[in-house]
């Protein structure tokens, strides 16, 4: 069946999988809604994007994604409100950070429409899928590959925008307990850390998969000139509470700009939490966690939201953070999730209606 909604041709799948799932024990990213948006870049232009059925993709072998690792990504959530009403958080920032994202990886720009128009007509037709139980959101991956052909070493003369969605829960499952890298790095300056591109990610697998392997989560990513300054947590940026100020370091070319981050900042501000944006030693933080004055680090990003972290590994030494009764971590993700969820005011017009 083919449709037009807000001028976007909609193609819908002949029989839904949504009976398959179940909505009260959601995984995060697991399982994919009906539909996808597709959007094709050929001919030195981007055409009209589709909401056609989620299905594979048809790429030849010498597509320069495979070689040359041409892609970029977003993160972002839709949540529906005790009433049924669809929301998003601060969407225009996810579509302009994609194109920042995309002029540093030679991928050309997208345009507003198609990317809100887009999704909004996908989350029209998938509006089922948007979970309403208590701490699950529709996850919703728009990213974009180069699909040209050729194993020239520059970039592709086609690409594929496609937006993809899976109903999710918790992005962790319990306590996060973190490695602070002393060896391998995420990021450098002049290079690609303040994009979201998919090689940063294939690039911290290895390191994290040794810090699993000696039992943390996540690796706590440092500087890669001196390792001596924290920069993100993960695929989180990082928070760290000193007696009563929450610290968090600037953003730079290795760091990237974190919509949640940014939020944090901007609420904790506005609750009168004494807030430092500058750089953060591990010495500080190794001396706090000794004196007791560390009293809260937690990673902050939309996939995890807010997610404490319980203790910390550096040097082969293992510290651990206390367990506080009311944690800044805990109030501001309240704040945040209300916020997005529409169970508050939202003084700061980051809420978005979808319909
Ligand atoms: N840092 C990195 C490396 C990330 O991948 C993410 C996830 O998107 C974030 C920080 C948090 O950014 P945001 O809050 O915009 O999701
Ligand atoms: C997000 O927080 O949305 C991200 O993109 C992180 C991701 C790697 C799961």
């Amino acid at each position: 069946m083919s449709a037009i909604i807000n001028d976007i041709e909609i193609i819908k799948a002949k029989a839904t999988k949504i009976n398959d799932v179940d909505f009260d024990n959601l995984k995060f990213g697991h399982v994919f809604s009906d539909h996808m948006l597709e959007c094709n870049y050929k001919n030195g232009n981007w055409e009209k994007p589709k909401v056609v059925p989620y299905q594979p993709i048809t790429l030849d072998p010498s597509a320069k994604i495979f070689h040359y690792g041409q892609s970029v990504f977003e993160g972002m959530k839709a949540y529906k409100d005790t009433e049924g009403k669809v929301w998003l958080f601060r969407p225009l920032d996810n579509y302009k950070r994609l194109n920042i994202s995309a002029k540093r990886l030679a991928i050309p720009e997208l345009p507003e429409d198609y990317f809100m128009e887009g999704l909004k007509a996908l989350l029209e037709v998938d509006e089922d899928w948007i979970p309403q139980n208590e701490g699950s959101s529709l996850y919703i991956r728009p990213f974009i590959f180069a699909s040209g052909n050729g194993f020239h070493a520059s970039p592709a003369d086609a690409y594929k925008f496609i937006i993809c969605t899976a109903p999710s829960g918790a992005y962790f499952a319990g306590e996060v307990k973190v490695l602070i890298e002393e060896k391998y790095s995420r990021s450098a300056n002049g290079g690609v850390g303040y994009a979201k591109a998919g090689g940063n990610y294939a690039g911290q697998f290895y390191p994290t998969q040794l810090a699993v392997e000696k039992g943390y989560q996540q690796v706590i990513w440092t500087d890669d000139n001196t390792h001596e300054y924290i920069e993100e947590a993960g695929a989180m940026n990082i928070f760290v509470r000193i007696n009563d100020t929450l610290i968090t370091g600037p953003t730079s070319d290795r760091i990237l700009d974190g919509i949640t981050r940014k939020s944090i900042i901007e609420l904790a501000k506005s609750e009168y939490i004494p807030v430092e944006v500058r750089k953060i030693t591990v010495t500080e933080v190794v001396e706090a966690a000794k004196n007791g004055s560390l009293k809260e680090m937690f990673g902050a990003g939309t996939a995890a939201v807010i997610s404490p972290i319980s203790g910390f590994g550096y040097k082969e030494v293992d510290y651990d953070l206390p367990k506080l009764d009311n944690t800044y971590a805990s109030f501001l993700k309240k704040c945040i999730t209300d916020i997005q969820t529409n169970k508050t005011d939202d003084p700061f017009g980051w809420r978005y209606s979808v319909k």
